[in-house]
C-alpha cells in the first residue's frame, strides 16, 4: 500500500520508513525538516517538505498522490518546552493535527496510525501501566497527545476512520542507518553516550527516588522493535479488520502501549553504556527534573496479543549497543 509518513525524516519516523519500505510498501514522507534530517532519507523515497497542519500542502499532496494509510509521527515532543510554551503544542499538535485529519477526511483516507506517548498517563498509580489506566497528563505535551487520541476515537465513530494510537514508552537505540539526534538532546541514552564521547559528565536527575538505587526507572524500547509495531498497526487498519471496526460499519480507535514490560534505572542505563563501550561514564548527581515520575513501565500485553508483536531487543545493553554502533559510524550524528 502507499503510506504517507509525517515526520519521516525524524528519529522514530526514519526507522519506521525503513521498516515500511522493507515490507514492500510505497512510502511518501511529509516533513518540514524543522527537526528531521535530510540525510536520513532513503534515495528512492519521495519527500514533500511542509507541515502536516498546512492544508495548502496536504490537499494537493493527497490529490496528486492518493495514499491508502497514514503514519503520523510528526509532532512537537519535548516535555519541558511544552510546559514553557503550551501555545506551540496546542497550535501544532492539536490545531495542526485536526487540520490534518480534516484534509484526510476530505480525501477519504481512513487508515491512521498515531505516535502517542506514555506521557498521557502522567504519574501512574499502578505500574506496569495498562491502556485502561486513567489518563492524567501532567504536561501540555501529554495533554495534546491525549486530545488527538480522543479526536481519533470520535472520528472513527462518525467518519469511518480506523486508527491505532501507539503509546510509546522510552524509545532508544538505532537501526544501522538511522539513530537519535535531537537539538537540544534531552534523552538519557544519547546524553550518556555523548558523555562517553566527550568526557563531559552527564547529569543524573535525582538519586533520591523511592526505587532500589534511587534513580528513575523507565521501560526502554528499541526503535526497530517500535518500527515493526508500526507496520503491524498499519495492517490492523485494513478495511473490515475487526481490530479497528466499530458498530454498524463505523471505524474504531485501537490504543496500544509499546514497551517491553521491564524497567531499567538511570544507573542501570549508565552501567549498560559502560559495559557496551568499555569506557567509564563521567556522571554528576543533580536534582530531580520537574515532572519525572519515579517509575514508568508498560504493560504491553495488549500490543503483543492484538498485533502479534514481539520485541526482539528487550535488553537495555542490546539497545545501547545499536545506538553506540550508529554514533560511531556517523561521528555522533547526521551531516544534514
Ligand atoms: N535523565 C537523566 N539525565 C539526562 C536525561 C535523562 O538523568 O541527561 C533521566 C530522566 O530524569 C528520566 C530518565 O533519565 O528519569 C529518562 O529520561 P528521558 O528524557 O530519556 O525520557 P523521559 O522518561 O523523560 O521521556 C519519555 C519520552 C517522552 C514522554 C515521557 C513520558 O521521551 O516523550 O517518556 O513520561 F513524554
Amino acid at each position: 500500500m502507499r503510506i504517507l509518513v509525517t515526520g519521516g525524516a525524524g528519529y522514530v519516523g526514519s526507522v519506521s520508513v525503513e521498516a515500511l519500505v522493507a515490507g514492500g510498501h510505497d512510502v511518501v514522507i511529509l516533513d518540514d525538516l524543522s527537526k528531521g534530517h535530510r540525510d536520513s532519507l532513503p534515495a528512492d523515497v519521495r519527500l514533500v517538505v511542509g507541515s502536516y497542519g498546512d492544508p495548502s500542502v496536504v490537499r494537493p499532496l493527497l490529490a496528486e498522490t492518493p495514499v491508502d494509510a497514514v503514519l503520523h509521527c510528526a509532532a512537537r515532543s519535548l516535555v519541558g518546552e511544552s510546559v514553557a510554551n503550551p501555545a506551540l503544542y496546542y497550535r501544532e499538535n492539536v490545531g495542526g493535527g485536526v487540520a490534518f485529519l480534516e484534509a484526510l477526511r476530505e480525501a477519504r483516507v481512513r487508515r491512521f496510525v498515531f505516535s502517542s506517548t506514555a506521557a498521557v498517563y502522567g504519574t501512574p498509580e499502578v505500574v506496569p501501566v495498562t491502556e485502561d489506566a486513567p489518563l492524567r497528563p501532567i504536561n501540555p505535551y501529554g495533554e495534546t497527545k491525549r486530545t488527538v487520541e480522543a479526536a481519533l476515537c470520535w472520528y472513527g465513530a462518525a467518519y469511518e476512520l480506523r486508527s491505532v494510537s501507539l503509546r510509546y514508552f522510552n524509545v532508544a537505540g538505532a537501526s544501522p542507518l538511522n539513530g537519535e539526534v535531537h537539538e537540544p538532546e534531552t534523552h538519557l541514552v544519547p546524553n550518556v553516550l555523548r558523555a562517553v564521547e566527550t568526557g563531559l559528565p552527564v547529569t543524573i536527575f535525582g538519586s533520591d527516588y523511592p526505587t532500589p538505587d534511587g534513580t528513575c526507572i523507565r521501560d526502554y524500547i528499541d526503535v526497530e522493535d517500535l518500527a515493526r509495531a508500526h507496520l503491524l498497526a498499519l495492517e490492523a487498519t485494513a478495511p473490515d479488520d475487526p481490530r479497528t471496526s466499530g458498530p454498524a460499519g463505523s471505524g474504531a480507535a485501537l490504543v496500544l502501549n509499546l514497551g517491553n514490560g521491564g524497567g531499567f534505572s538511570v544507573r542501570q542505563v549508565v552501567a549498560a553504556v559502560e559495559a557496551v563501550t568499555g569506557r567509564p561514564v563521567p556522571v554528576t548527581l543533580g536534582g530531580r527534573r520537574a515532572g519525572d515520575p519515579p517509575v514508568l513501565v508498560a504493560d504491553a500485553s495488549r500490543a503483543r496479543q492484538v498485533l502479534g508483536w514481539e520485541p526482539a531487543r528487550p535488553d537495555i545493553r542490546d539497545i545501547v549497543a545499536t545506538a553506540w554502533a550508529w554514533r560511531r559510524q556517523n561521528h555522533g550524528g547526521y551531516r544534514a
